[in-house]
């Protein structure tokens, strides 16, 4: 049986949900000849580890009881204090980093320890950063680490073959190893564009339809599909690190202030001048007017209007454009992921790629997924 020791940042709705995988496919990989060990696990204050990395791990169970402290909204020290019982270990502070890195000098080159982040913090990009450079492999749902300075960049991506960031951008979609398997064969990929938002998705298609922009988001809020406060998804910023990440896989040496981002709302509706209450009972109507004569503007023009992230040449822009209607973009429904990538071989017809975006399940799925993909580097 090959054991894979694994660290995971990040307790949150995907880290909880990876747990969850992690323990309902023990027989499955068993069957594949792999147990996956979890030897430390850490949330924003403190750090779980097991007392001997070595030889012991967190066992299903305590791995159980940490979804359920942190279901309920609790930190991992509550739990520290009643499961640590000389099989595990607690800590806090800048401790929880420095043992981080002194497991991974213990298990990273010899034994292929994964570090993965399922935090949205950028506070974990120092670690990782001191991990590589021990041997670990890394996987990434926390798309910060690859969209900060391109100092970051390129030594978190030091060793391509030991990292996996396909939850970066399309949740559990393949859009990450699909774009570099063309880019291997030395495909030459000349435009990406993608629809990678599953909250814009939604709101784009439903003002398709005839609804007010207004409506649709308020609702989009109920239903749980925006972030608590819908600019942080009006913004177009999450879109913009999804497309910073492409275009710098794509060989683009280009920051985040580079990309040209077009946001729903104007500066004087942002959040450090409107509260978010007012935004959405005040702001939000104000814009109905704008999104409606786009919608008929595109529709007299035989397109669909959907906001898109575009990479092509050395040009980055994410924000609304008219697509034809029968093109994939142009047909999206819903809240789906559809990338279009065009290359020498995808030229006329592109190669796509589509389907849910988000959602904690389909990301812990492609989180699993990216840690067993890199077991075949070690004995
Ligand atoms: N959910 C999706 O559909 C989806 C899809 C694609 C990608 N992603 C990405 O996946 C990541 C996780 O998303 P989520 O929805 O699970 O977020 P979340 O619910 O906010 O959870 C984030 C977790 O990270 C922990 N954390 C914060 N700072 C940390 C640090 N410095 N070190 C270690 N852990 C830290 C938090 O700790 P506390 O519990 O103490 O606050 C929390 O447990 C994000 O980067 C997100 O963008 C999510």
């Amino acid at each position: 049986m090959k054991l894979i020791p694994l660290i995971l940042m990040g307790c949150g709705g995907v880290g909880l949900q990876l747990i969850h995988h992690i323990v309902s496919c023990r027989s499955l990989h068993a069957n594949k000849g792999v147990r996956l060990r979890v030897v430390g696990l850490c949330d924003s204050k403190s750090l779980l580890v097991a007392s001997d990395v070595y030889s012991m791990e967190l066992d299903d169970s305590i791995l159980l009881e940490v979804c359920r402290v942190k279901s309920n909204g609790s930190s991992l020290v509550t739990l520290a204090s009643s499961v640590v019982a000389g099989e595990h270990q607690a800590y806090s502070g800048p401790e929880v980093m420095r043992k981080v890195i002194e497991i991974a000098s213990l298990l990273g080159k010899s034994k292929g320890l994964t570090i993965a982040d399922c935090s949205a913090s950028s506070e974990t990009i120092g670690v990782l950063n001191q991990v590589v450079d021990l041997g670990c492999c890394i996987v990434l749902a926390n798309k910060r680490p690859l969209s900060s300075s391109l100092e970051d960049f390129d030594k978190i991506y030091g060793d391509p073959r030991r990292i996996r960031h396909e939850s970066t951008v399309g949740a559990g979609l393949p859009v990450i190893s699909s774009l570099n398997r063309i880019l291997s064969s030395g495909d030459p990929v000349n435009r990406i564009i993608g629809s990678l938002s599953g909250t814009l998705g939604y709101v784009m298609s439903e003002v398709e339809d005839g609804k007010l922009f207004s409506e649709v988001v308020r609702t989009a809020k109920t239903l749980g599909y925006t972030e608590p406060d819908p600019r942080d998804d009006l913004s177009g910023m999450d879109v913009a690190r999804k497309a910073l990440i492409l275009a710098r896989l794509l060989g683009l040496r280009i920051n985040l202030d580079s990309i040209k981002i077009e946001s729903f709302y104007p500066e004087d509706m942002g959040p450090s001048v409107m509260p978010v209450n007012d935004f959405m009972k005040n702001g939000l109507p104000l814009l109905d007017k704008d999104i409606e004569d786009k919608i008929k503007r595109a529709s007299s023009n035989g397109n669909a209007l959907r906001y898109v992230c575009m990479i092509e040449d050395s040009r980055c822009e994410v924000g609304i454009r008219e697509l034809p209607k029968e093109s994939a973009l142009g047909r999206l429904r819903g809240s789906d992921n559809v990338l279009e990538i065009y290359s020498r071989c995808y030229n006329q017809q592109p190669l796509v790629v589509q389907g849910a975006g988000a959602g904690n399940d389909t990301t812990a799925a492609g989180v699993l997924a990216d840690i067993l993909d890199m077991q075949d580097l070690f004995p």
